[in-house]
């Protein structure tokens, strides 16, 4: 339970950092190797999805998640993203701790569809727009759009 006025404080002070970046996180340019060393991870505190995982995904490659409906795949994307954060262990990537890189930075690195698609109750074009407005210039948005015959939509 949190009070709303907590809540309006988090959404009105633009400036507060509420990732779990460090302080000195830098900007990843590339992603490289990842790597997950004894990574235990539950959304519960009483239940576990990962209980010591160690996976290595390696550049360039191309890698594949496959198993059981609930056993972890998109969790592994959520603790890439740093959308969570794992209980015990340790995410690598470029052979430092995500921590050590900015969450927008390696957000925007990376091209997720998930099986969820949320679609804000706005035009395509705010839908595109959406956290990338300082990658792309509105010009290049439009451009984007003619290409795709969706200027008007
Ligand atoms: N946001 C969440 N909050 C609480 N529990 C969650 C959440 N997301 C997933 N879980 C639980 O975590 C476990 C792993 O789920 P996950 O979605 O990672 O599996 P998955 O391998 O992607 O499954 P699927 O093949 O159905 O997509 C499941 O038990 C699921 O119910
Ligand atoms: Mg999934």
């Amino acid at each position: 339970m949190v009070s709303t006025k907590k809540l309006f404080d988090i959404c009105d002070n633009n400036d507060k950092k509420i990732t779990n970046d460090n302080e000195n996180a830098q900007q990843i340019s590339e992603i490289g190797n990842i790597e997950f060393k004894n990574i235990s991870f539950g959304y519960s505190l009483d239940k576990n999805v990962f209980e010591n995982l160690n996976l290595t995904i390696e550049h360039n490659k191309f890698n594949a998640f496959c198993g059981y409906s609930g056993g972890g795949k998109s969790t592994i994307l959520n603790l890439l993203l740093k959308l969570y954060e794992p209980k015990s262990g340790v995410i690598l990537m470029n052979s430092k701790n995500i921590r050590e890189w900015t969450t927008k930075s390696i957000i925007n690195k990376v091209g997720y569809v998930g099986q969820d698609s949320i679609v804000f109750d706005e035009t395509v074009r705010d839908n595109i727009q959406v956290g990338i407005d300082d990658i792309l210039s509105a010009q290049q948005i439009d451009s984007l759009m003619e290409k795709v015959n969706g200027r008007d939509v």
